[in-house]
């Protein structure tokens, strides 16, 4: 395993899993409808069988099992120790999901097992996507079908954009990300994407926009809305990390600015953000 692969392994297995397990409500609560949107465009029939690729607490794997019923099968994958946890524990007795700590790109899969390969923002992390779509098409039926859901750019997403916007001139100018480093914007370029998958192997690709006002603080009151949208943002997502080695004044600073953007935004007793994915959609050769 590469160095960068293991370093991401170890982060999602300790603090971003960590933070995103405790978090998990919220954060389902934000990605529902992006995930229910890949759902209606996988149309998973009655005894099909899916593989959820880092399918985090399994709320979509659910959705999924219940879409294919007794007669199918979900298998949700995921590197995260904690959110498998998490997924176990939140999946009831009678559902045909398992749950599995897997490293998607390089984990023995099952040749030709699933019909779907399926994934609400999981797949945007590997250091080789080519590799790992190619890897992960052969547990494709021949004419199987990839669905997921990804990020557009950071511009278009407000979970980022108000804060990072919010932050300017507080904490000290980062270099700009390398857009095609394994993150949560890594498939915004939507050409990007069809490359990936081209090389990969898969045919008849489709990448349609799908955009979304989602809740992302909810509480009793309008401030403790702003309150919540704001705790999430410094715990979980890419400004927890460039605010983790600030010292505690300008973490105060780049709160309250942070705290502002988002009470700018609607809502009563919730925070309302604009989202802004794509739904991809590719096949694997009939032979
Ligand atoms: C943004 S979270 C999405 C989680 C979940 N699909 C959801 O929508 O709630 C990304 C997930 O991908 C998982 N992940 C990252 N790299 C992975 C890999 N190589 N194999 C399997 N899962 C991976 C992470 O552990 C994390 O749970």
């Amino acid at each position: 395993m590469a160095q960068h692969d293991a370093d991401r392994v170890a982060d999602w297995n300790d603090q971003s899993g960590e933070r995103w397990a405790a978090h998990q409500a919220r954060l389902d609560a934000m990605l529902a409808v992006f995930g229910q949107a890949a759902i209606e465009a996988a149309a998973p029939a009655t005894g099909e069988r899916v593989l959820d690729i880092g399918c985090g607490a399994g709320a979509s794997s659910l959705d999924l099992a219940a879409r294919v019923g007794a007669e199918g099968h979900v298998l949700g994958v995921d590197i995260s120790e904690p959110l498998i946890g998490r997924a176990r524990a939140l999946a009831p007795q009678d559902t045909p999901v398992l749950f599995q700590v897997a490293d998607a790109s390089s984990a023995e899969l099952p040749e030709g097992a699933f019909d779907i390969l399926f994934s609400r923002f999981g797949v945007m992390f590997f250091d080789d996507p080519t590799g790992a779509f190619a890897h992960m098409r052969r547990a494709l039926r021949p004419g199987g079908r990839v669905v997921f859901v990804c990020w557009r750019g950071m511009a278009e997403n407000d979970w980022v954009r108000l804060p990072m916007g919010a932050i300017k001139g507080i904490v000290p100018p980062l270099a700009p990300p390398d857009p095609e480093a394994p993150g949560p914007f890594s498939f915004g370029d939507r050409e990007r994407v069809a490359r990936i998958l081209t090389l990969a192997g898969f045919t008849d690709i489709a990448i349609t926009p799908f955009d979304a006002s989602v809740p992302f603080g909810k509480g009793a009151t309008r401030d403790a809305a702003i309150d919540d949208a704001v705790e999430t943002t410094l715990e979980v997502g890419p400004l927890s990390r460039v605010l983790a080695d600030q010292p505690d004044d300008i973490r105060a600073r780049a709160s309250a600015a942070v705290r502002a953007a988002f009470a700018g935004r609607p809502g009563e007793r919730l925070v309302m953000i604009d989202g802004a994915t794509w739904i991809v959609m590719a096949r694997n050769p009939a032979s």
